[in-house]
């Protein structure tokens, strides 16, 4: 039997352009929901070129309930729903927190009321690392397990957070309904999937991130300084208690994290676990100066920079114990960081202007 076709919500963005690939590849029918506020239509050409199928797409906003479920009716076929569209600058959230709860907390309500009329019953979620907050102050638990209390320390990761509550009770709201009615309802199901920092791109050089204003992520700042549209990194504090004094974090490669989300959605269907929260991160941490040295190997020059104050809101250490999503989903990253720094490299230096520009032949004849 072929698999249904999956809503991807946020599909034109950085992780669900990927997601959205990994599924057309997989078989799946691809059907995204996007308003472009951060990501580009252009991506969906790219998608073609790697794959030669395209996704539907639909120019709709979550928080518009009345435009999605127009998008269920016109597409019946939709069985399962992959969720990342949301606003995600930490420090962005801070400032403007109403629009972070709307979009992300709201729009997620908004999603959920509409599967349900349609009687879609199975969730994909983008959770965050982010959600953990300070995982430092449980000593024990670095590198970080599912179990370990949940903190969020900005608005941003707040509204995961509640996300994360109003996805659990909802999916029990409609097991209890369904029971009381006489059915399982173990069709009712969630994965919350918090990955750590997403890293690299495609290595066809195709396709990357391309975010629409200025990035603020590392390996993003790093990509600017290579190509000299920034002078030199500004690392952010080397005083922490760390090997080098600087800051560590589990970089995935977005590839694995794409995989983790069809495998995540496979186990829904297969297992009906409920609502389960699963790591996607290595297991492995990297300080700033080791990511600086990485992509600096991969682009054949030092980086240059310069060591400021710390940043608010950073803490010393966020990296996954992904033991969870390895024994129960059989999902391992299998990327290197040297993977994730060369094919960002190749994207970066090949596009300079993102998906505003036509790739480069000799990456069409690749
Ligand atoms: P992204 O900004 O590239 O993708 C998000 C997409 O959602 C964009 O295409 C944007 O246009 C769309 N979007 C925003 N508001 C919308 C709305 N109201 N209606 C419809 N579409 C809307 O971000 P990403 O890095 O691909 O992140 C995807 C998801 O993963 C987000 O939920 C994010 O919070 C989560 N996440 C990201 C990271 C990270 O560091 N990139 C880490 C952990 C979790
Ligand atoms: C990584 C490391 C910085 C920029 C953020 C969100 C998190 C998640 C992933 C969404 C840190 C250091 C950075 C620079 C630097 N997103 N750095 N100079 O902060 O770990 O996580 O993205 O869910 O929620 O908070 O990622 O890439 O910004 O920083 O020294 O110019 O690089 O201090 O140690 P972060 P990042």
């Amino acid at each position: 039997m072929s698999p249904g076709a999956v809503l991807v919500t946020g599909g034109t963005g950085y992780i669900g352009s990927f997601t959205a690939l990994a599924l057309l590849e997989a078989g799946y029918e691809v059907v995204i929901v996007d308003n472009l506020y951060n990501s580009s239509q252009e991506v969906l050409n790219r998608i073609e070129l790697i794959c030669g199928k395209k996704p539907d797409f639909y120019n709709v906003d979550v928080t518009n309930e009345a435009t999605l479920d127009k998008v269920f009716a016109a597409r019946p076929d939709i069985d399962s729903v992959i969720h990342f569209a949301a606003l995600k600058a930490v420090g962005e959230s801070t400032e403007i927190p109403l629009e972070y709860y709307r979009t992300n907390v709201y729009g997620t309500i908004c999603l959920l009321r509409s599967m349900t009329r349609h009687n879609v019953t199975k969730i994909v979620f983008s959770s965050s690392a982010t959600v953990y907050g300070d995982a430092t102050r449980f000593p024990d638990m670095i590198p970080i397990p599912e179990h370990c209390p949940i903190g969020p320390t900005n608005p941003y990761g707040r509204s995961k957070a509640t996300v994360e509550t109003v996805i659990t009770d909802h999916i029990e709201a409609q097991r209890n309904k369904a029971k009381s009615e006489g059915k399982s309802g173990e069709e009712w199901n969630a994965a919350i999937l918090r990955y750590f920092n997403p890293a690299g791109s495609h290595p066809s050089g195709i396709m990357g991130e391309d975010p629409q204003g200025v990035p603020y992520n590392l390996l993003p700042l790093l990509g600017h300084v290579a190509v000299g549209k920034r002078e030199k990194l500004l690392v952010f504090g080397d005083d922490y208690a760390s090997s080098d004094g600087t800051a560590i974090r589990d970089y995935i490669h977005v590839m694995d994290l794409a995989s983790g989300h069809l495998i995540a959605l496979d186990h829904l269907r297969s297992k009906h676990p409920g609502v389960r929260a699963w790591n996607l991160g290595t297991g492995k941490g990297s300080t700033v100066f080791h990511m600086i040295k990485a992509f600096s190997n991969a682009v054949g020059r030092k980086l240059p920079y310069e060591v400021v104050g710390r940043r608010a809101g950073d803490v010393l250490d966020l990296t996954a114990n992904p033991t969870r999503a390895n024994q129960e989903l059989g999902w391992k990253a299998e990327k290197t960081l040297e993977d994730a720094c060369e094919d960002l490299w190749r994207w970066v230096k090949n596009n300079p202007q993102g998906y505003r520009q036509n790739p480069p032949d000799f990456l069409l004849e690749a």
